[in-house]
């Protein structure tokens, strides 16, 4: 039965953190990841988290949770998109569910959309998440690429991005990265925003964001623009959510997926097909993880200290970008002012894979093969000697002869 089986490629990113792990030398640098890491390197815990697990230890039930996870965490995550008073909530043109993680999210959505052929063409971002076209592919749906980055690999290539649209075939799905563009750190302006989204109204095209990083860009309430727009502008939608990030919850895989539907009607069809697409899945999700994002949501001052932790952690992303270029400046010519004006935590710093290999094999500096770097794996300790190491593969700035 298993004879014909060949080795399936190591994940770009999963596979190689395991490598990373193996690796026995004593200045590594994981940049590999999204995940955020402290000053000292350590994966912090939000204190109002700590504190929703001593406030919920005596109330965790045994049973299954509905097919749909806690409809009161479901509501409450999906408020954080829209804003508690979306008008949305009072017309009843949306359903939510929860998820395990943004990952299991996009994998409801790809077996909601082949299960009720809504459409058999999900359009990504080139490039876009390593695991983007596997989750679609994997439910038989195709994915096809278009264009997003500039020819410098530093910006957008808005007018490409665009023209492009503009011509995939109405009721093909467009999968979008709500903020924090990953791998590149790349976000459309305010502006090129409502562009998009106008073109993705006028061609009947299904919107699908992908927010995984929320409060990580340019802060909580701005970098859901995008889910807002298409709320507004758009009756038949979809975001997919991910609280690994931005509750420090990686291990506990919480997320949700929500559905903006035409109509309350509209709404209640679609409830039961998302619940078939669970089932068929993995039945319910787990209770813990929700619940402890619950209660921080559903606790004013536990979510108001939770949104000042994680300002203060997008704050220092941003300070570690400008002091990453700027160390960079001073020792190569190389061009990576781009780095300090991204967004998130990832940048597509532009070495090559060759140059990549280098660093992890002669320095033990670790990117994503394609060049992406997770900033937020950067502190005081290992900012130099990963920009020395940059410096060496790229080459230095050539010393002046007087
Ligand atoms: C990443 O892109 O590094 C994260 O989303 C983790 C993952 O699952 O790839």
């Amino acid at each position: 039965m298993f004879e014909h089986l060949t080795t399936a490629p190591d994940d770009p990113i999963l596979g190689l953190n395991e490598k990373f792990k193996q690796d026995q030398r004593e200045q590594r640098v994981n940049l590999i990841v999204g995940v955020y890491q402290d000053e000292t390197g350590e994966i912090p815990e939000f204190r109002a988290v700590s504190e929703a697990r001593r406030r919920i230890s005596s109330n965790v039930k045994a049973n299954y949770l509905g097919i749909e996870g806690d409809q009161v965490y479901a509501k409450l995550a999906s408020e954080l998109l829209l804003g508690a008073d979306s008008p949305r909530f009072r017309s009843g043109n949306w359903v939510a569910a929860q998820s395990l993680g943004g990952t299991g999210g996009l994998r409801v959505v790809a077996d909601f959309l082949a299960r009720c052929q809504v459409t058999n063409t999900v359009w990504h971002t080139d490039p876009t998440w390593v695991n983007h076209q596997s989750i679609f592919n994997a439910a038989g749906l195709q994915t096809k690429p278009f264009p997003y980055l500039d020819s410098a690999g530093k910006g957008l290539d808005f007018p490409g991005m665009i023209a492009a649209l503009e011509q995939i075939p109405a009721g093909h799905a467009v999968l979008l990265h709500g903020c924090c563009h990953n791998p590149t750190g790349v976000d459309p302006t305010a502006d090129q925003w409502r562009a998009v989204i106008e073109v993705l109204q006028k061609r009947n095209l299904l919107p699908i964001l992908d927010c995984a990083y929320q409060g990580f860009g340019d802060g909580l309430e701005a970098d859901v623009l995008a889910c807002r727009l298409v709320s507004e502008h758009v009756n038949e939608a979809i975001i997919v959510q991910s609280f690994s990030k931005n509750f420090s919850l990686y291990n506990q895989r919480v997320g949700a997926v929500l559905f903006l539907t035409k109509d309350s009607v509209q709404a209640g069809t679609l409830r039961s097909q998302v619940k078939a697409a669970i089932r068929a899945n993995y039945s319910n999700p787990p209770q813990y993880g929700a619940a402890l994002v619950r209660t921080v949501l559903g606790t004013p001052e536990l979510r108001t200290d939770w949104q000042n932790e994680l300002e203060a952690m997008r704050l220092r992303i941003a300070t570690l970008r400008r002091r990453f270029s700027q160390s960079l400046r001073e020792k190569c010519d190389h061009d990576f002012s781009h780095i300090a004006k991204q967004s998130g935590m990832f940048s597509f710093s532009g070495l090559t894979p060759e140059q990549v290999v280098r660093l992890r094999d002669e320095f033990a500096i670790y990117f994503v093969g394609n060049g992406r770097m997770n900033v937020a794996g950067l502190n005081e300790s290992n900012l130099e000697v990963t920009t020395r190491a940059i410096a060496e593969v790229v080459g230095r700035v050539p010393v002046s002869v007087s």
